[in-house]
Parts: C-alpha cells; structure tokens; sequence
C-alpha cells in the first residue's frame, strides 16, 4: 500500500529533495514528547483524538495510529483512578492514500450530561508520548433548560508551521495576521477558553490540507523554480502530512471536548478547488488526485457523526441534541434535490457525490424538522458550509443552496443558521429571500444567518471592497481572527459573541430574543407555520448586490 511505502522510503530516507522538503517527515525519538507532524516512534500510539456525540447516551472515540488496530479500545470510568469499563470495535479505517489508521470506537450506555475519563489502546506504550487520562461530558439531555454555550467557526486550518495563518496570508498580509508575544492564534484562544464551552462546532472547511497544492505551486515549501513539481504521490504525501499537523494542533482541545464537524469544499478533493502554476503553466485539477483523495473520503474516513443516531447520511448530513438545542448539520456541496447541482458536482469532470437518492437530503431534512420537540428543544440551529448573504463579492452568483434550503428552514421556524466559506466575520439581521425580517432580532419570523469563516488559514481573510455593505449586514469584520461563542441562555434567549483570537476578547455580541410559543403538544410539525408564504412579505424588499438564482 501506499501509504506503507511512502513511510519506508521516508523512514530510510530515499525520498526524493523535493519530497523531503514539501514534508516534515521527522520521526519522533520516543522521549515521552511527540512533535506536531512527526511520525511517532511507537506506530500504535495513540494521536489525534477527537470525540462525537452519539446521542445523550453515547459517546464516539476516534484516534488515528500509525498502524492497523485489529480492536480499537476505550476503558473509561466515572473516577480518573478507576477505568472500569471498556467499549471496542472493529473500526480501524485507512484509505490508499493514508499514512494512518482511523480508530472509532462508540460507546453506549452513558448518562447524559455526565463526565467521564477514559483512554484508548496504546496509551504510554513504550516510546510513546506522556498522555495525561483524558475526560469528556456527554451532550445533555432534551429538553434540560440550564443554559448552553459552544464555540462555533468555519474555515479553520493549520495555524503554523505549514498551515501559516499566524504569520502570513496573501490577502491581508503580516498587518493583519502577525501575532504580539501574548497573543494567540484561534486554535490557541480555543484552547484557552476551553473550560467556557460544551463543544466544538465546525460549519465546514476542516484543516485546508489540500492546500498542499497551491502552496507547494507558490513555493512555500522551498520549490525550486526550476522544477516542476509535485508529482501525484508527493502531493497524496504532502496531503496526509499537512492533516496529521492540523489534528496534532487540534488534539488538545478535541480529545476531551466533542467536534461536531460538516463538510465544506475544501473536504472533497486534493486539488483546493483547480489550482494553476502560472509558471510552469500547469493546472492541477482533481484528476491530479488519487482516486482516495476524492470524493470526500478524508473527511468520511477521519470523523463519525451521529448519523445512525438521526436518520442522516455518514457525515454528511445528520442532526444531534443537546440541553434546549436541536443542531441540524447540512451539505451544500452535493445532493441538493430537486435537480439543483451543488458547486462542486457542477463542476466539469466531478469525482464527488451523489451521498444518496436524488432529493434525499432535503426529504431527510423537512422529516428531521418535523420532528423536532419545541417543547423540549425550542431552538433549532442549521450548520451549512456556504452563506448566500455575504458583502463579499464572492464569485459564485449561482447560489443553488439558497434554493434548496432557504424555504424550508423559513417554513419549519428555523432560529439560526451558521455557515463560513467566505472568509469573513458578518452578522446579518433576520431574513427570508433577500427580505429583511421587520422585528429584526426581536422575535422574528425569519432565521437568522451569521457567516462566520474568521477562524483562520493559510490566505488569511478575505477583504471587503468596500465600506459598503449588504443590507441587511449588522456587524462585519475582515480584521479580526475570531470565533463565535454561542449562549443559549434559556428559551428565549441566546447570545452569540464574536471573540477575536489573538486575546479571546469578545469583540461583538448580538443577542436574539425568539418568543418560542409553540402552542400544542409540541414537533415541529405543529410548530410549523402555516402561512409561511405571508411571513416577512410586509418587509421593506432589501437591495441586495448578490444575484440570487431562484
Ligand atoms: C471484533 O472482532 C473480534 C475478533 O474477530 C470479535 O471478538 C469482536 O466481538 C468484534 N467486535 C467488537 C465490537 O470488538
Ligand atoms: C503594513 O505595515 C507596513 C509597516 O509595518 C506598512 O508599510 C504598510 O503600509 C501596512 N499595510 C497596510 C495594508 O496597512
Ligand atoms: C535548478 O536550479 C539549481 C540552481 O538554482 C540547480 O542546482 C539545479 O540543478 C537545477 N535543477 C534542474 C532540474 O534543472
Ligand atoms: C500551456 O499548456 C497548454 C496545454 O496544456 C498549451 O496549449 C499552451 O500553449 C501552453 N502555454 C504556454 C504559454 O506554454
Ligand atoms: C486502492 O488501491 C488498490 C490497490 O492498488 C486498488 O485496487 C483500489 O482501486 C484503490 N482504491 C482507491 C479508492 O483508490
Ligand atoms: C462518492 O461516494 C458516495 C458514497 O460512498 C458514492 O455513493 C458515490 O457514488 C461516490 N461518487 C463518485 C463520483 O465516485
Ligand atoms: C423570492 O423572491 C422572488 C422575487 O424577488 C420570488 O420570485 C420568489 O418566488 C421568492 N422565493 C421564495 C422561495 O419565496
Ligand atoms: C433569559 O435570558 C435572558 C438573557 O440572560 C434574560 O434577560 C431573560 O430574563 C431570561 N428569561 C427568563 C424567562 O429567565
Ligand atoms: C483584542 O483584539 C481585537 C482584534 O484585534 C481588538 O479589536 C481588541 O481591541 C482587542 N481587545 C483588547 C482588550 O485588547
Ligand atoms: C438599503 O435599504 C435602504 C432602505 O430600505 C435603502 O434606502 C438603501 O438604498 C439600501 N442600500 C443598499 C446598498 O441597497
Ligand atoms: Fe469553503
């Protein structure tokens, strides 16, 4: 396999100039300490852990090794000193394309809202790093009122090293993106602030490994401009090592706070969207990627969501709950029904999706709000990768996803829905179809949309033309890294704080007031409005500089 040779040669050190200089490769001594990126001196040590909700009563581990595990376990317990119990599986997941092994166990059987500490196999194996034993709190039950905070962001990549953000960017340049001596990076505020939030949610945009790419065509791993580079297989290298970076950065915040994730563009391929080397004049395009660097099988190898749990499809659509909110995590790159192609299914050549029957997404979708308890879970929160309201003139006008689920979170009383992409920090006011919803966040009717795709990586932000703004904007940044902090303080209130990274200060707070009288026994489909069709049509009609594709 692949991935076996590719750590041999690395390992003997027969690895092409360009191949060492595009990836770190180092290996770790087996001091007890292992390096961001190294490969560690023990293959079965365990790295990368990251957790899942699988509904109130479980619990998803997941690691990744440097070799096949024939029975991943996790012993865990309610006592730091008494690991009682244990739950196994046979999930020891790789691709061609891996150097690694992902390892998911599911444990069942747990008290809601309860912490527990656990660890995994291999832990402080011989030449393996010091690991302390991990703890993690179970998602609370529906309908449990006390209040609920999260950290939520899109587009988070690597922050350092090879992922750049601290230190440069293109767009935006060392002003915006170099950090003070105390300053941290987003990964570092979220690290800090760790103990402020029950989880992580990820609107899409997870790592930017395939920016290997465009990065190796800018030289940023030292190129030659004489040569012509990378091949197939340094690029599936390169890939897999700027990966094994970003959740070595992450783990210290994901092996004990759950990471619920979706899927942006930049999951799907290798190829970072097209990328061209002007001069060697070469386009990469995703048949430059392996047949396992497609077709977002990264991301379905690497993380485990609750779909089993709700109905949904791997990880790329699903629902999960927790204390007075129903989360809905959405797909905006394939399967959008009713004959709508997602940007990337468009696009000439596609290697990616369909993920099921045509219109199943948005079948599962309205079902899924349907059922939604109000009584228990007045709020309802839809993660999806690509805003349609943005003051950045972004270069996709076609705006399918709008279409396809704009109407529907309108009709089943959506609160909120997160997205990233463009990557910015902008609040809009509540609103329906390019309508501003006249209450504004005093008990609309329309869902409130946040584009929040500040959290950082290798192109630094995106700049806005313009002091001008789409109406409807409330508050936009292009300044400030940042992340959201999102408090549910009860049923009727829920605050969202924009943090800036570099010192965890909240630099903007919107707060949104919902009534919530839902009336009758409760589900979504009584909460449904009837008359959706009239809401919001009162509404001055905004002027809005992104042609919508209805
Ligand atoms: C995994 O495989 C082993 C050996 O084949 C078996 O004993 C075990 O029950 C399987 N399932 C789990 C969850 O470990
Ligand atoms: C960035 O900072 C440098 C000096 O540190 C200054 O010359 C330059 O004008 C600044 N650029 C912007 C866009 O502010
Ligand atoms: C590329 O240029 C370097 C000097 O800048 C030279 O040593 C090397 O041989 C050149 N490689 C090729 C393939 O021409
Ligand atoms: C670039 O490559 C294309 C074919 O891939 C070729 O048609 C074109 O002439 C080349 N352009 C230059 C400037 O070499
Ligand atoms: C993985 O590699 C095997 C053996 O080379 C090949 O048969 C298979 O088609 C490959 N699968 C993918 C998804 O790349
Ligand atoms: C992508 O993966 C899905 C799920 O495994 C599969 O149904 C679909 O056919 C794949 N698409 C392509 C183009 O291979
Ligand atoms: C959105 O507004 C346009 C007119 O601006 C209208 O043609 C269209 O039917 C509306 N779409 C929905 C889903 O209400
Ligand atoms: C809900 O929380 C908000 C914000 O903290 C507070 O102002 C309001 O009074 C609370 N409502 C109830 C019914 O407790
Ligand atoms: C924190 O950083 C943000 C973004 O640069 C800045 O606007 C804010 O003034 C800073 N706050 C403090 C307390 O330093
Ligand atoms: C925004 O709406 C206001 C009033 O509805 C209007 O006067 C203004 O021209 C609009 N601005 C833009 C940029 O569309
Ligand atoms: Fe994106």
């Amino acid at each position: 396999m692949l991935s076996r040779l590719l750590q041999l040669a690395a390992i003997a050190g027969l690895a092409s100039s360009v191949f060492a200089q595009s990836c770190p490769n180092g290996k770790d001594i087996g001091n007890g300490v292992h390096v961001p990126g190294n490969i560690p001196a023990n293959p079965y040590e365990p790295l990368q852990h990251r957790l899942a909700y699988a509904g109130p009563t479980g619990m998803t581990v997941s690691w990744n090794t440097f070799s096949l595990i024939d029975q991943p376990m996790v012993w865990y317990g309610l006592n730091p000193g008494k690991l009682d119990m244990y739950a196994s599986s046979n999930d020891s997941r790789t691709y061609n394309t891996s150097r690694t092994w992902n390892n998911h166990v599911k444990i069942t059987g747990l008290e809601p809202g309860t912490e527990y500490y656990y660890r995994v196999s291999g832990t402080n194996g011989a030449n393996a790093a010091y690991l302390p034993t991990y703890k993690f709190k179970t998602a609370r039950l529906a309908g449990d009122d006390k209040p609920l905070t999260i950290a939520t962001f899109g587009d988070l990549g690597l922050m350092g090293r090879d992922g750049l953000s601290t230190r440069t960017g293109p767009i935006g340049g060392d002003n915006y993106t170099a950090l003070g001596a105390s300053e941290t990076n987003t990964i570092r505020s979220l690290l800090q602030m760790k103990d402020t939030y029950e989880f992580l949610y990820h609107t899409g945009d997870i790592g930017y490994a395939d920016y290997f790419l465009k990065e190796s065509v800018q030289g940023y791993f030292g190129t030659a401009d004489n040569e012509t580079m990378p091949t197939v297989d340094e690029v599936a290298e390169g890939y897999e090592s700027l990966s094994e970076q970003f959740f070595d950065q992450m783990v210290p915040i994901t092996a004990e706070k759950p990471w619920m994730v979706l899927a942006g563009n930049h999951e799907a391929n290798c190829d970072n969207g097209g990328v061209t080397d002007k001069k060697h004049n070469i386009t990469y395009t995703s048949d430059y990627c392996l047949p396992a660097q497609q077709n977002f099988t990264w991301y379905n190898k690497h993380y485990n969501m609750p779909s089993a749990e709700s109905g949904g499809v791997s990880n790329m659509w699903y629902s999960f709950e927790s204390g007075p909110v129903h989360f809905v995590s959405l797909l905006t790159e394939t399967d959008l029904g009713e004959g709508l192609l997602g940007p990337i299914e468009k696009a000439k050549g596609n290697v990616n999706g369909p993920f099921g029957k045509p219109n199943q997404q948005v079948d599962w979708l309205k079902a899924d709000l349907a059922s939604v308890d109000r009584q228990k879970t007045p709020w309802v929160v839809v993660g999806l990768h690509r805003p349609w309201y943005t003051s950045i003139q972004i270069p996709e006008v076609y705006t399918a996803w709008q279409q396809a689920f704009e109407k529907i979170m309108y009709d089943y009383n959506v609160d909120m829905y997160l997205t990233g992409h463009v990557h910015t920090q902008e609040v809009f006011t509540p609103m329906f179809n390019g309508t501003a919803d006249p209450n504004g966040l005093n008990n609309p009717r329309a869902p409130w949309p946040i584009v929040q795709g500040a959290a950082g990586h290798y192109d630094g932000l995106d700049q806005f033309e313009s002091s001008e703004r789409l109406n409807g904007s409330i508050y936009s940044t292009d300044q400030a890294y940042g992340w959201g902090k999102l408090t549910f303080h009860n049923r009727t209130h829920v605050t969202y704080d924009y943090v800036a990274s570099r010192n965890s200060s909240v630099i903007q707070s919107n707060t949104l007031y919902k009534e919530h009288s839902f009336g009758g026994a409760a589900g979504g489909a009584s909460s449904k409005n009837k008359d959706a069709k009239d809401g919001g049509k009162k509404a001055p009609k905004v002027n809005i500089r992104q042609s919508i594709d209805f």
